[in-house]
């Protein structure tokens, strides 16, 4: 399927939660997207992993963001990549859909394309950057350029929870009983943003013909 040339560039926003914390980060950063005339967000997520010993459940999800297809991705103009931290990296459904796109990264689809990511965790010091930087690693290899979150944005000097440079974050608790907090909410929003303008503005390095 090839993209056609009205439709609006959209950024992918790309993520696994297993309990909705790194689902409300992915709609705070669409929403940063968003407010970035002339880009859309397109939020998707990927299914768990199951051993062939388990049913497998309906192809569209019975709430939340429908499955990624590599076609969003072939065809987004930047990408936000989320995943709840586990044991210091990213989620095994993530990976495992990032495990499926060795044909994208042979024809060189996401090369100059701009690209971040966001996790959450629920310990403060339970690998948030750790996590991020192990999620840069694959879009490096694909060619995207990653671009974090800069000290501009001022919380990232106060905050208590989350949010880093190299991506933003959500302290979400032992038993997952903290929200987005104010200081999450405007880095991630911030995020979103910056993604936004960066992917119109590197469009004509990568624009299909
Ligand atoms: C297998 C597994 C490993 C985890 N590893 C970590 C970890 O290394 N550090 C941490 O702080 N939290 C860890 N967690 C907790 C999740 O990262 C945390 O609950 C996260 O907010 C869940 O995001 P979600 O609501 O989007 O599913 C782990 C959870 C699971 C199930």
């Amino acid at each position: 399927m090839t993209r056609s040339a009205s439709e609006t560039p959209y950024v992918l926003v790309l993520f696994y939660s297993r309990h909705g914390a790194t689902q409300e980060m992915a709609q705070q950063l669409a929403a940063g997207i968003e407010s970035v005339a002339g880009i859309a967000a397109r939020l998707r997520t990927v299914p768990p992993v199951s051993p062939t010993t388990e049913a497998v459940d309906p192809e569209i999800p019975a709430e939340g963001a429908i499955y990624a297809t590599l076609d969003d991705l072939r065809h987004c103009h930047g990408l936000a990549l989320g995943s709840p931290t586990r044991f210091g990296n990213m989620a095994s459904p993530l990976k495992y859909f990032l495990d499926t796109t060795s044909e994208l990264w042979m024809n060189g689809a996401l090369t100059d394309k701009p690209a971040t990511a966001f996790t959450s965790t629920a310990s403060l010091h339970g690998g948030q950057e750790a996590t991020l930087l192990t999620m840069l690693v694959p879009l490096l290899h694909h060619g995207m350029v990653y671009a974090g979150v800069p000290y501009r944005e001022t919380q990232l000097l106060t905050t208590r929870s989350g949010g880093t440079p190299y991506g933003t974050s959500h302290l979400a608790g032992a038993k997952a009983e903290r929200e987005l907090d104010v200081d999450e909410t405007a880095l991630a929003r911030a995020q979103g943003a910056r993604l936004g303008r960066l992917a119109l503005a590197m469009r004509s390095l990568h624009e299909e013909a």
